[in-house]
């Protein structure tokens, strides 16, 4: 069954329960996290839970809650739902008064949704998908993962427009990102990614799909990337909690090789993961 999760306690997924002043609706003052539960058990939770710390503390909002009553919710979440794939997403504002900028005297808020997951399909692993080329329009602190998501939603309904299942995100000529994960190339067989800095999401996947290519001796370099390096790569994924590691067949008109085997190590690789936490 799916749940939702506001003001302390689980609900009906349907109950409308945000209050109008809710600073998440009026401002998207707020930050949030998405963490996927496969066979019953939130997959890194740890890795999330310590990034949604990070983006709070970044946008001074405390915490409603301590770290373990959070992840009791999570695991009484879980449970109530009885789904052992679920998408959970988790959201704290800065709460809920009446409508000023400046940053209001009450609690944060936290809520959270548990569905069914999203399904991607098996063909997409496959075949790759279509990417696009699109100019980076974000702030300077893409590091947060903040509710404000305005430029990536563009990013990503103008790629749909196009044909394309992602956005790949370009600033001063250098790859950053995708709309909503991150961008890898295998080039002679060493694997490049954006440099974690402020203008991306350091994304748990990343991280994780980085250590799976150092325990397979695939080295591995923080570099900036150039539009026609990816397009000239060996293999280029994107990698987000959701997707996990999904390959790109095509950025803009280049069509990059069928082959991929680095991605398929590493597909593995991060696949057993789950096995393991
Ligand atoms: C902009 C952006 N970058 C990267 C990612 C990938 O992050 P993660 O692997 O933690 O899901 C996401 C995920 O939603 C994202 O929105």
């Amino acid at each position: 069954m799916e749940l939702g999760y506001y003001n302390g306690k689980f609900r009906d997924i349907n109950e409308n329960v945000i209050p109008i002043d809710e600073r998440g609706h009026q401002f998207g003052d707020g930050v949030y996290e998405f963490i996927r539960v496969y066979d019953g058990k939130p997959f890194l939770l740890n890795q999330h839970l310590d990034r949604l710390e990070r983006s709070a503390k970044a946008l001074f909002i405390k915490l409603p809650i301590t770290r373990t009553e959070l992840e009791t919710i999570i695991q009484e979440g879980i449970a109530k739902s009885e789904l052992q794939e679920a998408d959970i997403y988790l959201q704290v504002t800065r709460g809920i008064a009446p409508r000023n900028h400046l940053f209001p005297d009450t609690d944060a808020q936290l809520s959270l949704t548990i569905r069914n997951p999203r399904q991607i399909p098996e063909q997409a692993y496959e075949e790759g998908i279509s990417t696009m080329l699109l100019e980076d329009e974000r702030w300077a602190n893409c590091y947060i993962k903040s509710l404000n998501l305005l430029p990536n939603i563009l990013a990503k309904q103008a790629a749909a427009q196009k044909g394309c299942k992602e956005a790949i995100l370009v600033k001063n000529g250098y790859i950053t990102e995708g709309s909503s994960s991150n961008v890898f190339a295998v080039k002679n067989g060493t694997l490049y990614t954006t440099p974690a800095t402020k203008h991306i999401l350091c994304g748990i996947t990343r991280t994780n799909v980085m250590s799976c290519a150092h325990d397979h001796d695939i080295p591995v370099r923080e570099q900036h990337m150039t539009m026609a390096f990816l397009k000239e790569a060996d293999e280029v994924f994107v990698t987000s909690t959701s997707i996990g590691i999904l390959p790109v067949a095509k950025i803009d008109q280049a069509v990059l090789p069928l082959t991929r085997p680095i991605t398929q190590r590493l597909s593995k690789a991060y696949k057993q993961l789950r096995n393991v936490q």
